[in-house]
């Protein structure tokens, strides 16, 4: 007999030798849903942009929680869109226990007292300039912001966060955040940094669902770059994500997520603690998109990102995809396939 000895096919040649031997596999306990908020009750509003997502009054927030829970999806990370009117150069409203997102996580909280809630710590949806900290002389200074994040944090956790996700990128916020949790005695509140976020043009559907993108005015940074990190640097990753460990950030996330997988993959072997990805509007968009042009299986090419995040080392997701992928997963486990 002719041939080779060695043969990679033979493992491949059933669906169930193929399962024996997957070396990685997505379940939807590692993913975390993003929602948007918004004021009002039983609203509910499409958003162009990101197909099949919507923003949500806190009341039917909770039955996409009390839906995501039903399929094994047990966190959700809220993000307010607040009304312009409430909006000010200070971002004060970040502070409110009495804005939509803190209202959201009492109510989220009493309801779903197991549930995973995250809280989005940056000024972004609160600034009228809509940057994700203090813009003064044309700058978003660091050390002012630092200060109002770590207070923001407290007064999210307060509120029932049990997760505060510093997406601001602002040097040294991961320190302050936890000395002030710690100061009230809120040493169980996770902080997830997002360690390494890059100045992405794939976030683009998400500010304008949030209508939180910076503003075009004299005196206001048009784009993000001095502080969110340039796509190129690879290397300044490893040093955002060591001082975000140093500072005590118990998770690091990456984000956009599929571009980045490299980057992802670096972190996880760097650091012993989980890593999250984020799969972001605007990648979600692409697929989401392609799929309705018939290019894509919407099903199919979701799952395969999420194993592909995993794959390079990610530990939990961040998709807008994730109750579409639980339900499809209980439909086919249901199916017997
Ligand atoms: C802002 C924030 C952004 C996202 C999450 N938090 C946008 C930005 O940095 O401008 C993007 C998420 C997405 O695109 O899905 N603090």
């Amino acid at each position: 007999m002719k041939g080779p000895v060695r043969r990679p096919r033979r493992l491949r040649s059933s669906p169930a030798l193929r399962n024996l031997v997957r070396e990685h596999r997505v379940e939807p306990g590692q993913l975390v849903l993003p929602m948007f908020l918004t004021a009002g009750t039983g609203v509910r509003e499409a958003i162009e942009g990101l197909p099949g997502i919507d923003r949500c009054s806190v009341d039917e927030a909770c039955r996409d929680v009390e839906r995501g829970l039903d399929l094994g999806v047990n966190a959700f990370a809220l993000f307010p869109r607040e009304d312009p009117a409430d909006k000010s150069a200070d971002g004060a409203l970040a502070l409110r226990d009495d804005n939509l997102a803190c209202r959201a996580l009492r109510e989220l909280r009493s309801r779903f007292p197991e549930a995973v809630l995250v809280a989005d710590v940056a000024l972004d949806p609160y600034s009228t300039d809509g940057h994700d900290g203090i813009v003064r002389d044309g700058r978003v200074v660091n050390d002012e912001t630092v200060e109002i994040l770590a207070r923001m944090a407290v007064v999210q956790a307060r509120a029932g966060a049990n997760v505060v996700a510093p997406s601001d990128m602002m040097d040294g916020r991961i320190g302050a955040i936890r000395a002030a949790l710690d100061a009230e005695d809120l040493v169980d509140t996770v902080i997830l940094s997002y360690a390494v976020k890059y100045a992405s043009t794939f976030y683009g559907p998400f500010r304008s669902a949030l209508d939180s993108a910076p503003v075009n005015r004299p005196g206001v940074p048009t784009d993000k770059r001095t502080y969110q990190m340039d796509p190129a640097n690879a290397e300044e990753a490893l040093l955002e994500a060591a001082l975000d460990v140093d500072e005590g950030a118990d998770i690091l996330m990456v984000k956009p997520g599929l571009p980045y997988l490299d980057v992802v993959a670096r972190l996880a072997d760097a650091h012993p603690i989980p890593i999250a990805a984020y799969q972001v509007s605007g990648e979600f968009a692409m697929l989401k998109v392609a799929a309705e042009r018939g290019l894509v299986d919407y099903h199919a090419g979701l799952e395969e990102s999420l194993t592909c995040f995993v794959r390079a080392g990610a530990r939990l997701i961040f998709t807008y995809g994730a109750l579409d992928f639980a339900d499809h997963r209980r439909a086919e486990s249901r199916d017997g396939s």
